[in-house]
This record gives C-alpha cells, structure tokens and sequence, in this order.
C-alpha cells in the first residue's frame, strides 16, 4: 500500500525507496514531518515540534494558541503569522491577502482527476486528497499526493476552489511546497541559453531566498523547471538528494529559502510574477502537477528514478518504448535553399545510408525564403514545390523513406498573409507596436477564435502532407502579456489561458493523428519539459549540434529526461555554429547517448561517409533498446577534467553500451574508463575489443583506453554478459 492513513489524520505515503510523512496538529493545521529514507509503516513524527523563540506568532488575540510559525505547513499561506516564502496567496473583494487554511478532510481517492483544463498530469499512481478550508474566505485547497508502489517519485498539485460568496484573485497558487529541518544543502539547477541548454550548476544554498524561473511564457532555455537539493556528501553514487520537476510548459518558479532558524523550504509551480487568477464564485483553479524525487543513494539513482517515473507515467505513450525513426533533417544542410528537384536529388542520395525518414525543414509554405515571411500562411509554396508536398512524400516512399515536416503553428510573422487579415490574433499590448523577436510575434492561442482556427489549419496541412513525423517548432517567447478577448481583470492569466491553448493544440493534433511521432522543438530545447513530452515523446535538444557541446547539454538534460527522449543529431565538422572540427566517430557517438538522427546536405557528402552513416545507423540499432528502457549511470563528468563518460545498462544488467569522451588532449593522463552499472558478479565481453572481464573489474579497475593525438575523442564499448563469477 503506498498511503498509509494513521490515527489522528497523520499521514505515511510510501513509495519505492522513501517515506513522506505528515498530518494534521492541534491546531488543525497540516503539517510536514518528514521526507527521506523508509520508516515503518506506523511512524508517527508529531513530537518533532519545538516551539522557535522570538517570531512565533503562536497566539490570538482572545489568547487562543494557535502556534503558527513553527510549524512546516504542507501548502503554506501569505501573510498569516509567518514570513517564508509561500505557495498560495488570495486577494478577496475588499483587497485583504490574508488566508489561513485548516484541514477539513482527507481520503484515499484511488485513482486521480484528470486535469480540468488538460494540462498533463502523471497517469496511474494511489492518490490521497486533503482538503484544506479558509472559513473566512470559503476557500478550499485541494492537495492532490499521488504514490507509486515501484517508483521513487510523488507527484503533487492543489486545486483551488471559490465555496465564498464573492469573487476572489489568485495572486500565487503554487503545486508543492516542501520544508526541511535543516539547511546544508547543494542546489542543482539547469539554467541555460540558446544553443546551450541545461548546463548544470551547483550553488550552495543560502541564507534567504534563491529563485529560479522565469517570465518567459515558457519552461525556456534560459532556466529548466527542474530543481535538485542535495544534501552534504551526496555525489553520484551516494548520499540523499530531493529532485523537483514541474510539468508544466509555461512560466515558472522555484524557490529555495532558507530561514532564520536553518530550515528550508523549496517551492515549485507557476511564475506568480505573470499570473493572476480571478475565481468567481463557485469557479475553480487547479495547479500543474510537481514530480518530487527522493533518492538516498546519489544522484546517479535520482536520474534513473526519474527517467523510470516519466517513460511509465508521463511520455507519450503511443511511442515512448517504440523504435524511432532516424532522419536526415534538412536545416543545418540546406536551410532555406531548396526546391522539389533538390530535395527529391538529395531523397535519392540518402539510398543505402540507413537514414529512414526525410525531414523537410522551414521554408515550405508561404513566402518563407527566410525567416522575415510566411509563418501563418500555412500553403505549400508552389513556386518552390509545383507538386506540392505530396510530390516529396510520394518520393520519399518510393525510395522507401518516410516524410517528416517542420511546422510552426503558435507563431506568425507581420510579413504574412494571415497578420495582413488578422493583425488583431497576436499576443500585444493596446495602443502599442508589436515587438517582434526572430520577426515573429505570437498567435494568441487564449483566445477560442484563433485557437480553432489553427487546428483546423493544421489539421489540413497534416492530413494533405503525407508526413509520418512532425517536428513542431516553436521560436519566440512571450512579452507583452495581454489579450484582446480578455477584460482587465483577468489579464493576468494570459500566459497561463496561451500555454493551455498550446495543450489543447498539441492534443487535439498527437489525438487525431496518433500514428504520426512528433518530435518538439523550441529554439532547440526550449520548451523541454514534463508536460510537453505527453506529447512529444522526443525534442530536439538544442540547436547546437557541436558533438562537445552537446557532450555538456546532453548531460543537464539526463539529470531529469529519459535519453529516449533527447533527439540528437549528427551534423557535419567544422560545426556550422561554432566552427569545431570534430571526428566523424565522436559525433556519432554523442549523438547516439540519445534518438540518433542527422543534419547535413545529402548532394555534399560522399559515397564513403554515406557507407560510415549506415555502419552507425546498424550499431545504434543494435542498442536502441538500451536508449530507450535502460538505466543511465553516470561515470566521470567533469567539465574541469575534461571528461564525459555514461553507460546504459539493461534492466536485466545483460548487456550495455558506454560512452567516454575526452574533451582536450593531455598526454600525461591516462585514459581509463570506469563502467558503471554492470552486474559486479558477471562476466562480459567487450565488443570492440573482445576482451572478457568482471562487472565488478570493469567498476573498480576500468579499461583503458587508447590514447590518441587528437582533442574531442570519444570511445564507445558495448558489453554483452558471458558468465557468472559464481561459477569461476
Ligand atoms: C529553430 C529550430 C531549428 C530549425 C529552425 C528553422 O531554430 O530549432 O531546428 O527548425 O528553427 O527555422
């Protein structure tokens, strides 16, 4: 049983490997006790509470003691008796912010609501409901606490609903709120940029509030919605960590504070800084869902029991454990330069290279020749392509490939056909110009009119290109947060009413054409994230396609997402954004740590690289599998030192593939690799060598590798268990 409910409404929710404890205290308010290592069943953990000197505003003014600030509330409220960082604040009608939620009720609900508005939630699980209930206001706050038997991960949100007799406004409603008794701890975080996505940062936590998140009206480059505190001494293969990955798509917010008597609080859930909610009467508002992970033996198992939580419960799962296509992408190759007879030339000069999807990238439709025209005017350009797209697919299936198409359905640029008619449908501010960003501006998918006309359209563009794979694209953030069909008070949700239009978009396409795979895309991995991967069971990771780069990107990403969601590709050397040499071996083996895939111009390469392609493509479908349902262990990665090394091992720890890259040469290392993750009691064979050694000598002793005069080398070994040391 995963909830435990014990006397006097204390709660044991019990997963996989941990313990999440908490209950109602006397003065009725919900509590959090503990979260961290199995404890049995019965704990009960109220007499932890020691009343704090000074700040306890503990009393009422009738002399009611109703000690408020030294408690860990679940769901903790502005502005009454405490001066943390919090997760729900409500204005009423007469502009009081003042709330103050006691527990009315809790039960086993089995299993969960869907999300009333479609954002994606976590499938499967035992949930318990506690309601919470402000009597002033007629509030109720619904925490939703779901526990998976066999997982490592709870997911938490809150519903939150107007039982008054007057309208209110959300000014904060946060999905998870999560106290510790102590202090000493690391936040990993994944900040990023353009074509660097999910770089990892460690930074200690401090005194007062560290904020993560942005305003952006997306989960963004600029700051991944995931968050990891881990406490002193944790490392890879050891120690505790707390993981915190909002599903959400949207602008977000993290918060890590730590307070005046060493205890901290990590708050996790919607950007309050671009969001208001105006609840009427009887109306209600349900957060996103939060992914909490608990892992007591390092990081390394942290990743693992997320990549289990989302490939299970989360990723799309009409493909999630399906082998997936591997493309040629015409971007990086051809850009905007092309026409039907080049592209049909390049269709018939991927023969024999094992490539088995063609992408058609930007530039189509509309006056797209470069990225000033056309996104909105979603026809084919027949000046480029006379036969249309079907011309394309029917070629590609002549030559026994499938197509694949680039859209861009939330964007529009001014120098399009469709913001000449409707230059009213953007997202923008009154009385001012548009700004634009890559020369685009944002269709505003809040609004029921341009929402349903963009489904329609695509759902035509879709339908007529013969496509099997969509890679759905999505390059401007949003600014000016405002919309036509919104009154004054309720502007505030703008972002929040677009990125449930973007759901309902992604829905309804992922819905009516369930055999088609989409792969999203935002700038690269922008908008990579819990929720998006409902639907797009693989995103293209970044822009950057710089085999070093990626090395680095690559590994923000796996912290929290499934390798068999980050598409990867090989691209050609010098890298055309950076300008870096890199062998045809090292970018093959970076890119296949996840969907393998290519970007180059089929009429450039030659018949040997086209034969090298098809020896990658046959060995990474050898371990596809791997990529796609095995664990991650993690070895030597270093920035510093240079190094990047995993290995993927199946669950059944049979077989695995590693990877270690070696950024800069330095003659007076050695080159020694480390396996992680192999059984320590069995045999394997290294392919590539066919030396035989103990998973336990392979962990401990390594191999070595040979060292090269060369920078940016990777090697890549493959294990295939032979024996058992029992026997020996
Ligand atoms: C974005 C994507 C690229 C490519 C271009 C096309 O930058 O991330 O992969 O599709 O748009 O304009």
């Amino acid at each position: 049983m995963s909830v435990i409910l014990l006397p006097q409404n204390q709660f044991h929710l019990k997963g996989k490997g941990f313990s999440y404890i908490f209950g109602v205290n006397s003065f009725n308010l919900l509590t959090h006790h503990y979260y961290g290592a199995p404890l049995p069943d019965e704990t009960d953990l109220q007499y932890l509470y020691q009343p704090h000197r000074f700040n306890d505003y503990t009393a009422q003014i009738d002399g009611t003691q109703d000690r408020y600030s030294a408690v860990y509330p679940e769901y903790p409220v502005a502005n009454y008796g405490e001066f943390r960082d919090y997760a729900i604040c409500v204005e009423d009608a007469r502009g009081s912010r003042v709330t103050d939620l006691r527990f009315e009720k809790a039960e086993v609900i089995g299993a969960k609501p869907v999300h009333p508005d479609g954002i994606p939630v976590a499938t499967g699980g035992e949930t318990l409901a506690v309601c919470l209930f402000d009597a002033v206001l007629g509030l109720r706050v619904t925490l939703y606490y779901t526990v998976y038997a066999d997982e490592n991960v709870i997911t938490r949100r809150a519903a939150i609903e107007n039982c008054g007799n007057s309208p209110i406004r959300l000014l904060r409603a946060l999905s998870a709120s999560l106290d510790f008794f102590d202090h000493d701890f690391t936040i990993l975080s994944l900040p990023g940029e353009h074509a660097a996505e999910r770089y990892a940062q460690w930074s200690p936590a401090v005194y007062g509030r560290t904020v993560i998140g942005n305003c952006r009206g997306t989960s963004s480059h600029q700051n991944s919605p995931f968050v990891a505190l881990m406490r002193k001494g944790c490392t890879e293969e050891s120690g505790e960590v707390y993981g915190c990955s909002l599903i959400y798509s949207g602008s977000h917010y993290e918060c890590i504070e730590v307070d005046q008597y060493g205890k901290t609080r990590l708050l996790t859930g919607i950007q309050p800084e671009t969001f208001t909610w105006k609840l009427d009467v009887g109306e209600a508002f349900e957060t996103p869902e939060a992914a909490l992970c608990y892992s007591g033996e390092g990081l390394g198992a942290m990743s693992r029991s997320y990549h289990d939580f989302y490939r299970n419960y989360i990723v799309n799962p009409n493909f999630v454990h399906k082998k997936r296509p591997v493309v040629l992408n015409s971007w990086e190759g051809m850009h905007f330069a092309f026409d039907n007879k080049r592209l049909m030339a390049a269709i018939d000069a991927l023969e024999g290279s094992g490539i088995d999807t063609f992408v058609l990238d930007d530039g189509w439709f509309g006056a797209r020749n470069n990225a000033t025209a056309g996104l909105g005017d979603w026809w084919v350009n027949t000046e480029k392509l006379p036969g249309g797209l079907k011309e394309i697919s029917d070629h590609c299936r002549k030559k026994g490939l499938k197509f694949g198409l680039w859209i861009e359905p939330e964007m529009i640029n001014p120098n399009s056909d469709l913001f000449r008619a409707h230059p009213d449908w953007t997202i923008h501010a009154p009385d001012r110009k548009p700004l634009v960003a890559r020369n685009q501006c944002i269709l505003d998918l809040s609004r029921r009119d341009v929402l349903d006309y963009i489904k329609q359209t695509m759902h035509r563009v879709i339908s007529e290109s013969g496509a099997d794979y969509i890679k759905w694209d999505a390059n401007r953030h949003l600014t000016e947060n405002w919309s036509e069909m919104l009154p004054a008070d309720r502007q505030g949700e703008l972002q929040h009413r677009h990125i449930l239009g973007v759901y309902e978009l992604a829905r309804y396409l992922t819905e009516s054409f369930p055999d088609i795979i989409f792969e999203g895309c935002s700038g690269g991995g922008g908008r990579f994230d819990g929720a998006m991967l409902r639907f797009f069971p693989q995103y293209w990771t970044s822009d950057n396609t710089d085999a070093h780069d990626r090395s680095i990107i690559q590994f923000g990403t796996g912290l929290c997402f499934p390798l068999g969601c980050h598409s990867c590709h090989v691209s050609v050397s010098p890298n055309i954004r950076n300008g870096r040499p890199i062998s045809a071996v090292t970018r093959a083996a970076i890119a296949r740590q996840g969907v393998l895939g290519y970007e180059f111009d089929p009429l450039k390469v030659s018949e040997e690289e086209l034969a090298a392609i098809s020896e990658t493509v046959k060995a990474y479908r050898a371990t596809e599998d791997l990529i796609l349902e095995g664990d991650l262990y993690r070895g030597e990665n270093s920035v510093q030192n240079n190094t990047m090394s995993q290995t993927i091992v199946s669950k059944d720890k049979s077989r695995a593939v590693s990877v270690f890259y070696y950024a800069l040469n330095n003659d007076n290392k050695d080159r020694l690799m480390k396996v992680y993750g192999l059984d320590p009691n069995r045999k394997y064979r290294i392919l590539e060598t066919g030396d035989v050694l103990s998973g336990a000598v392979l962990r401990y002793a390594g191999v070595p590798l040979k060292k090269t005069k060369s920078d940016f080398v990777a090697y890549l070994l493959t294990f295939e268990a032979v024996d058992s040391l029992e026997k020996v």
